[in-house]
Protein backbone atom coordinates (compact mmCIF):
# COMPACT_ATOMS: atom_id res chain seq x y z
CA UNK A 1 0.00 0.00 0.00
CA UNK A 2 0.89 4.00 -0.81
CA UNK A 3 2.50 5.79 2.05
CA UNK A 4 1.44 8.95 3.50
CA UNK A 5 3.72 11.30 5.96
CA UNK A 6 2.06 12.29 9.76
CA UNK A 7 4.74 14.54 10.64
CA UNK A 8 7.93 12.24 11.42
CA UNK A 9 5.95 8.98 10.77
CA UNK A 10 5.54 7.49 7.57
CA UNK A 11 1.54 5.54 7.78
CA UNK A 12 -0.22 3.44 5.12
CA UNK A 13 -2.42 5.88 3.05
CA UNK A 14 -5.21 3.50 5.34
CA UNK A 15 -5.34 3.66 8.88
CA UNK A 16 -7.42 1.09 10.74
CA UNK A 17 -9.62 1.87 13.77
CA UNK A 18 -9.13 -0.12 16.35
CA UNK A 19 -12.75 1.55 18.50
CA UNK A 20 -15.32 -1.07 17.13
CA UNK A 21 -12.82 -4.14 18.89
CA UNK A 22 -13.68 -2.89 22.38
CA UNK A 23 -11.04 -5.40 24.22
CA UNK A 24 -12.84 -7.05 26.79
CA UNK A 25 -15.20 -10.38 26.57
CA UNK A 26 -18.47 -9.41 26.75
CA UNK A 27 -18.07 -5.94 26.44
CA UNK A 28 -20.80 -4.25 24.86
CA UNK A 29 -20.06 -3.32 21.34
CA UNK A 30 -20.40 -0.14 19.64
CA UNK A 31 -21.01 -1.97 16.45
CA UNK A 32 -22.23 -4.98 16.86
CA UNK A 33 -20.55 -8.11 18.46
CA UNK A 34 -17.10 -8.59 18.48
CA UNK A 35 -15.10 -11.58 18.42
CA UNK A 36 -12.09 -11.02 20.09
CA UNK A 37 -10.05 -13.27 17.93
CA UNK A 38 -11.05 -11.88 14.97
CA UNK A 39 -10.35 -8.57 16.22
CA UNK A 40 -6.80 -9.94 16.53
CA UNK A 41 -6.73 -11.57 13.33
CA UNK A 42 -7.62 -8.78 11.66
CA UNK A 43 -5.40 -6.56 13.14
CA UNK A 44 -2.44 -9.16 11.92
CA UNK A 45 -3.64 -9.17 8.31
CA UNK A 46 -3.67 -5.47 8.40
CA UNK A 47 -0.28 -5.73 9.29
CA UNK A 48 -0.10 -8.23 6.18
CA UNK A 49 -0.89 -6.28 3.89
CA UNK A 50 1.04 -3.27 4.15
CA UNK A 51 -1.27 -1.11 6.59
CA UNK A 52 0.70 0.13 9.35
CA UNK A 53 -1.25 2.48 11.05
CA UNK A 54 -3.59 1.46 14.29
CA UNK A 55 -6.17 4.03 16.17
CA UNK A 56 -6.74 3.60 19.17
CA UNK A 57 -7.77 5.51 22.87
CA UNK A 58 -7.43 5.42 26.67
CA UNK A 59 -11.26 5.37 26.59
CA UNK A 60 -12.08 2.68 24.31
CA UNK A 61 -12.68 -0.08 26.53
CA UNK A 62 -11.63 2.14 28.29
CA UNK A 63 -8.76 0.82 28.35
CA UNK A 64 -9.24 -3.09 27.33
CA UNK A 65 -8.91 -1.68 23.65
CA UNK A 66 -5.25 -0.69 24.00
CA UNK A 67 -4.54 -3.67 25.58
CA UNK A 68 -6.31 -6.05 22.90
CA UNK A 69 -3.55 -3.98 20.34
CA UNK A 70 -0.32 -4.05 22.30
CA UNK A 71 -1.79 -7.85 22.36
CA UNK A 72 -2.58 -7.97 18.66
CA UNK A 73 1.08 -6.09 17.87
CA UNK A 74 3.09 -8.47 20.14
CA UNK A 75 6.38 -9.58 17.99
CA UNK A 76 5.18 -6.82 15.57
CA UNK A 77 5.80 -3.72 17.77
CA UNK A 78 8.20 -2.60 15.24
CA UNK A 79 6.17 -2.84 12.09
CA UNK A 80 3.52 -0.52 13.45
CA UNK A 81 2.55 3.09 13.95
CA UNK A 82 0.62 3.28 17.43
CA UNK A 83 -1.80 6.45 17.96
CA UNK A 84 -3.68 6.89 21.13
CA UNK A 85 -5.50 9.46 22.56
CA UNK A 86 -6.05 11.23 26.47
CA UNK A 87 -8.14 14.16 27.69
CA UNK A 88 -10.85 12.24 29.53
CA UNK A 89 -11.83 12.29 33.00
CA UNK A 90 -13.10 8.78 33.08
CA UNK A 91 -15.01 7.36 36.36
CA UNK A 92 -16.59 4.14 36.68
CA UNK A 93 -16.03 2.95 33.49
CA UNK A 94 -17.22 6.14 32.09
CA UNK A 95 -16.58 9.68 30.15
CA UNK A 96 -17.03 12.04 33.75
CA UNK A 97 -15.87 15.34 31.59
CA UNK A 98 -12.23 16.41 30.10
CA UNK A 99 -8.93 16.31 31.90
CA UNK A 100 -5.95 17.84 30.16
CA UNK A 101 -4.09 19.17 33.39
CA UNK A 102 -0.63 17.98 32.74
CA UNK A 103 -0.27 16.16 35.80
CA UNK A 104 -3.01 14.13 34.38
CA UNK A 105 -1.74 14.14 31.05
CA UNK A 106 1.54 12.50 31.67
CA UNK A 107 -0.03 10.04 33.95
CA UNK A 108 -2.11 8.71 31.34
CA UNK A 109 0.52 8.80 29.08
CA UNK A 110 2.49 6.44 31.15
CA UNK A 111 -0.57 4.10 31.77
CA UNK A 112 -1.22 4.16 27.67
CA UNK A 113 2.75 2.82 27.17
CA UNK A 114 2.43 0.64 29.78
CA UNK A 115 -1.07 -1.20 28.26
CA UNK A 116 0.04 -0.95 25.01
CA UNK A 117 3.81 -2.48 26.09
CA UNK A 118 5.74 0.03 24.37
CA UNK A 119 8.61 2.25 25.43
CA UNK A 120 7.52 5.02 23.14
CA UNK A 121 3.55 6.33 21.94
CA UNK A 122 4.38 7.16 17.62
CA UNK A 123 1.45 9.60 17.51
CA UNK A 124 -0.69 11.02 21.03
CA UNK A 125 -3.51 13.01 20.33
CA UNK A 126 -5.66 15.40 22.94
CA UNK A 127 -9.05 14.07 21.93
CA UNK A 128 -11.55 16.45 23.12
CA UNK A 129 -10.40 19.87 24.01
CA UNK A 130 -10.14 20.47 27.67
CA UNK A 131 -11.83 24.69 27.97
CA UNK A 132 -10.08 24.69 31.64
CA UNK A 133 -6.68 23.88 30.47
CA UNK A 134 -5.34 26.51 27.60
CA UNK A 135 -4.16 24.47 24.18
CA UNK A 136 -0.64 26.25 24.75
CA UNK A 137 -0.65 24.66 28.01
CA UNK A 138 -1.68 21.25 26.09
CA UNK A 139 0.85 21.22 23.58
CA UNK A 140 3.74 22.42 25.99
CA UNK A 141 3.07 18.77 27.90
CA UNK A 142 2.89 17.07 24.80
CA UNK A 143 6.49 18.96 23.55
CA UNK A 144 7.84 17.92 26.75
CA UNK A 145 6.70 14.28 26.32
CA UNK A 146 8.64 14.47 22.85
CA UNK A 147 11.97 15.35 24.02
CA UNK A 148 11.73 12.66 26.77
CA UNK A 149 10.89 10.16 23.80
CA UNK A 150 7.60 9.16 25.29
CA UNK A 151 5.96 9.60 21.92
CA UNK A 152 6.73 10.68 18.95
CA UNK A 153 4.50 12.94 17.47
CA UNK A 154 1.38 15.24 18.66
CA UNK A 155 -2.27 15.22 17.46
CA UNK A 156 -5.14 17.19 18.37
CA UNK A 157 -9.36 15.60 17.65
CA UNK A 158 -12.12 17.43 17.31
CA UNK A 159 -10.73 21.15 17.45
CA UNK A 160 -11.60 23.94 16.01
CA UNK A 161 -9.72 25.86 13.39
CA UNK A 162 -8.40 29.06 15.74
CA UNK A 163 -7.38 26.73 18.82
CA UNK A 164 -4.83 24.68 16.04
CA UNK A 165 -3.99 27.66 14.83
CA UNK A 166 -2.37 28.28 18.86
CA UNK A 167 -1.33 24.97 19.37
CA UNK A 168 0.63 25.15 16.02
CA UNK A 169 2.56 28.65 17.42
CA UNK A 170 3.61 25.86 20.16
CA UNK A 171 5.21 22.83 18.76
CA UNK A 172 4.47 20.92 15.67
CA UNK A 173 1.44 19.32 15.47
CA UNK A 174 1.56 15.91 13.55
CA UNK A 175 -2.11 14.93 12.86
CA UNK A 176 -5.58 16.42 13.37
CA UNK A 177 -8.33 13.83 13.66
CA UNK A 178 -11.58 14.57 13.59
CA UNK A 179 -14.90 13.12 11.54
CA UNK A 180 -14.56 13.39 8.04
CA UNK A 181 -16.71 11.13 5.29
CA UNK A 182 -19.76 12.11 2.80
CA UNK A 183 -21.80 12.90 5.20
CA UNK A 184 -19.96 14.72 7.64
CA UNK A 185 -18.43 17.77 5.51
CA UNK A 186 -18.14 20.23 8.14
CA UNK A 187 -14.89 20.32 8.38
CA UNK A 188 -14.22 21.35 4.66
CA UNK A 189 -15.57 25.21 4.92
CA UNK A 190 -12.59 26.04 7.51
CA UNK A 191 -10.89 23.31 9.68
CA UNK A 192 -9.56 21.40 6.82
CA UNK A 193 -8.04 24.05 4.73
CA UNK A 194 -6.31 25.38 8.31
CA UNK A 195 -4.70 22.04 8.45
CA UNK A 196 -3.32 22.02 4.88
CA UNK A 197 -2.09 25.84 5.58
CA UNK A 198 -0.18 24.81 8.42
CA UNK A 199 0.76 21.72 7.18
CA UNK A 200 -0.87 19.29 9.67
CA UNK A 201 -1.99 15.84 8.39
CA UNK A 202 -5.68 15.28 8.41
CA UNK A 203 -7.27 11.40 9.93
CA UNK A 204 -10.35 11.44 9.40
CA UNK A 205 -12.62 9.20 11.61
CA UNK A 206 -15.49 7.50 11.18
CA UNK A 207 -15.23 7.64 7.37
CA UNK A 208 -17.76 5.21 6.35
CA UNK A 209 -20.26 6.81 8.46
CA UNK A 210 -19.81 3.92 11.49
CA UNK A 211 -20.96 1.85 8.26
CA UNK A 212 -23.92 4.19 6.77
CA UNK A 213 -22.07 4.58 3.36
CA UNK A 214 -21.65 0.85 2.82
CA UNK A 215 -25.00 0.41 2.61
CA UNK A 216 -25.11 -2.64 4.66
CA UNK A 217 -26.18 -0.98 7.66
CA UNK A 218 -30.31 -1.38 8.46
CA UNK A 219 -32.48 1.08 10.15
CA UNK A 220 -31.72 2.05 14.17
CA UNK A 221 -35.01 0.11 14.54
CA UNK A 222 -33.48 -2.90 13.30
CA UNK A 223 -30.23 -2.96 14.71
CA UNK A 224 -29.93 -4.90 18.57
CA UNK A 225 -30.10 -3.80 21.63
CA UNK A 226 -26.81 -2.04 22.64
CA UNK A 227 -25.44 -0.90 19.25
CA UNK A 228 -24.18 3.01 19.53
CA UNK A 229 -26.34 3.49 16.26
CA UNK A 230 -29.78 2.54 17.63
CA UNK A 231 -29.62 6.48 19.16
CA UNK A 232 -27.85 7.84 16.15
CA UNK A 233 -30.44 10.40 14.28
CA UNK A 234 -29.00 9.64 11.08
CA UNK A 235 -30.33 6.03 11.35
CA UNK A 236 -33.42 6.62 12.02
CA UNK A 237 -36.83 6.92 10.39
CA UNK A 238 -37.05 9.23 7.70
CA UNK A 239 -33.33 10.58 8.36
CA UNK A 240 -31.99 7.03 7.39
CA UNK A 241 -34.61 6.91 4.15
CA UNK A 242 -33.20 10.55 2.90
CA UNK A 243 -29.50 9.50 3.94
CA UNK A 244 -29.60 6.44 1.73
CA UNK A 245 -30.42 8.56 -1.47
CA UNK A 246 -26.96 9.63 -0.97
CA UNK A 247 -25.81 5.86 -1.05
CA UNK A 248 -27.17 5.28 -4.02
CA UNK A 249 -24.49 7.77 -5.51
CA UNK A 250 -21.89 5.78 -3.77
CA UNK A 251 -23.50 3.04 -5.20
CA UNK A 252 -24.17 3.63 -8.76
CA UNK A 253 -20.14 5.00 -8.77
CA UNK A 254 -19.06 1.64 -6.71
CA UNK A 255 -20.70 -0.72 -9.64
CA UNK A 256 -19.29 1.48 -12.38
CA UNK A 257 -15.86 0.59 -11.05
CA UNK A 258 -16.95 -3.12 -10.09
CA UNK A 259 -15.52 -1.65 -6.49
CA UNK A 260 -17.59 -1.66 -3.40
CA UNK A 261 -19.25 1.05 -2.02
CA UNK A 262 -17.22 1.29 1.56
CA UNK A 263 -14.25 1.59 -1.25
CA UNK A 264 -15.52 4.71 -3.08
CA UNK A 265 -16.47 6.69 -0.06
CA UNK A 266 -12.60 6.02 1.59
CA UNK A 267 -11.29 6.59 -2.62
CA UNK A 268 -13.09 9.83 -2.02
CA UNK A 269 -11.29 11.04 1.04
CA UNK A 270 -7.91 9.86 -0.31
CA UNK A 271 -8.23 11.94 -3.30
CA UNK A 272 -8.71 14.91 -1.25
CA UNK A 273 -4.62 15.41 -1.25
CA UNK A 274 -1.81 13.30 0.41
CA UNK A 275 -2.16 14.91 3.37
CA UNK A 276 -5.22 12.73 4.12
CA UNK A 277 -4.89 9.59 6.00
CA UNK A 278 -8.79 7.97 6.68
CA UNK A 279 -8.66 5.60 9.48
CA UNK A 280 -11.87 3.28 9.12
CA UNK A 281 -13.07 0.91 11.65
CA UNK A 282 -12.64 -3.23 10.80
CA UNK A 283 -13.09 -5.76 13.15
CA UNK A 284 -13.56 -8.30 10.52
CA UNK A 285 -10.95 -9.33 7.63
CA UNK A 286 -13.38 -9.47 4.94
CA UNK A 287 -14.81 -6.06 5.98
CA UNK A 288 -10.70 -5.03 5.93
CA UNK A 289 -9.79 -6.71 2.58
CA UNK A 290 -12.56 -4.81 0.71
CA UNK A 291 -11.84 -1.42 2.53
CA UNK A 292 -8.08 -1.65 1.92
CA UNK A 293 -9.06 -2.14 -1.97
CA UNK A 294 -9.68 1.69 -1.99
CA UNK A 295 -5.92 2.45 -1.72
CA UNK A 296 -6.04 1.07 -5.89
CA UNK A 297 -9.41 2.62 -6.48
CA UNK A 298 -8.74 6.14 -8.90
CA UNK A 299 -11.97 8.02 -8.97
CA UNK A 300 -12.60 10.29 -12.00
CA UNK A 301 -13.29 13.31 -11.80
CA UNK A 302 -16.71 13.44 -12.30
CA UNK A 303 -17.08 10.82 -9.75
CA UNK A 304 -15.76 13.13 -7.29
CA UNK A 305 -18.26 15.95 -8.27
CA UNK A 306 -21.06 13.49 -8.23
CA UNK A 307 -19.87 12.46 -4.72
CA UNK A 308 -19.42 16.17 -3.76
CA UNK A 309 -23.03 16.89 -4.07
CA UNK A 310 -24.76 13.49 -3.25
CA UNK A 311 -25.61 14.43 0.11
CA UNK A 312 -25.81 18.54 0.05
CA UNK A 313 -27.72 18.13 3.71
CA UNK A 314 -27.29 15.20 5.79
CA UNK A 315 -30.61 14.54 7.65
CA UNK A 316 -30.44 14.24 11.62
CA UNK A 317 -27.45 16.15 14.12
CA UNK A 318 -24.24 14.19 14.68
CA UNK A 319 -23.80 12.67 17.67
CA UNK A 320 -27.65 13.31 18.62
CA UNK A 321 -28.80 16.55 20.28
CA UNK A 322 -27.62 15.45 23.41
CA UNK A 323 -24.21 14.65 23.09
CA UNK A 324 -22.74 18.57 23.01
CA UNK A 325 -19.20 17.80 24.46
CA UNK A 326 -18.62 15.68 21.25
CA UNK A 327 -20.41 17.84 18.98
CA UNK A 328 -18.59 20.99 19.72
CA UNK A 329 -15.48 21.85 18.50
CA UNK A 330 -13.59 24.37 21.07
N1 LIG B 1 -11.30 10.99 17.60
C1 LIG B 1 -12.54 10.63 17.84
O1 LIG B 1 -13.27 11.29 18.59
C2 LIG B 1 -13.09 9.39 17.20
C3 LIG B 1 -14.48 9.13 17.21
C4 LIG B 1 -14.94 7.98 16.58
C5 LIG B 1 -14.04 7.11 15.96
N2 LIG B 1 -12.70 7.36 16.00
C6 LIG B 1 -11.73 6.45 15.36
O2 LIG B 1 -12.08 6.29 13.98
C7 LIG B 1 -12.17 4.91 13.67
C8 LIG B 1 -13.17 4.67 12.55
O3 LIG B 1 -14.44 5.22 12.86
P1 LIG B 1 -15.72 4.32 13.21
O4 LIG B 1 -15.28 2.95 13.53
O5 LIG B 1 -16.52 5.10 14.17
O6 LIG B 1 -16.60 4.35 11.88
P2 LIG B 1 -16.41 3.96 10.34
O7 LIG B 1 -15.02 3.63 10.03
O8 LIG B 1 -17.09 5.04 9.60
O9 LIG B 1 -17.36 2.67 10.22
C9 LIG B 1 -17.12 1.48 10.92
C10 LIG B 1 -18.20 0.49 10.52
O10 LIG B 1 -18.10 0.25 9.12
C11 LIG B 1 -18.12 -1.16 8.89
N3 LIG B 1 -17.31 -1.45 7.70
C12 LIG B 1 -15.98 -1.23 7.52
N4 LIG B 1 -15.60 -1.61 6.28
C13 LIG B 1 -16.72 -2.11 5.68
C14 LIG B 1 -16.96 -2.69 4.41
N5 LIG B 1 -15.98 -2.81 3.51
N6 LIG B 1 -18.21 -3.10 4.14
C15 LIG B 1 -19.23 -2.98 5.05
N7 LIG B 1 -19.05 -2.44 6.28
C16 LIG B 1 -17.80 -2.02 6.59
C17 LIG B 1 -17.51 -1.77 10.13
O11 LIG B 1 -17.90 -3.12 10.22
P3 LIG B 1 -17.05 -4.22 11.06
O12 LIG B 1 -16.66 -3.52 12.33
O13 LIG B 1 -18.01 -5.32 11.25
O14 LIG B 1 -15.84 -4.57 10.32
C18 LIG B 1 -18.08 -0.85 11.22
O15 LIG B 1 -19.38 -1.28 11.59
C19 LIG B 1 -12.55 4.25 15.00
O16 LIG B 1 -12.26 2.87 15.01
C20 LIG B 1 -11.71 5.05 15.97
O17 LIG B 1 -10.39 4.53 16.01
C21 LIG B 1 -12.23 8.50 16.59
Amino acid sequence: MQTRKIGPLTVSAIGLGCMGMAGTAGQAAMYGPVDRAEAIATIHHALDIGINFFDTAEIYGPFANEELVAEALAGRRHQAVIATKFGFRIENGRVAGVNSQPAHTREVCEASLKRLNTDVIDLFYQHRVDPAVPIEDVVGTLADLVKEGKIRAIGLSECSAATLRRACAVAPIAALQSEWSLWERDVESEIAPTARELGVTFVPYSPLGRGFLTGSVPRAEDLPDGDYRKADPRYQGENYDANMAAVAVVKSIATAHSASPAQVAIAWLLAKGPDVVPIPGCKRRTTLIDTAGAAALHLTADDIAALDTALPQTAGLRYGSKAALAMTRL
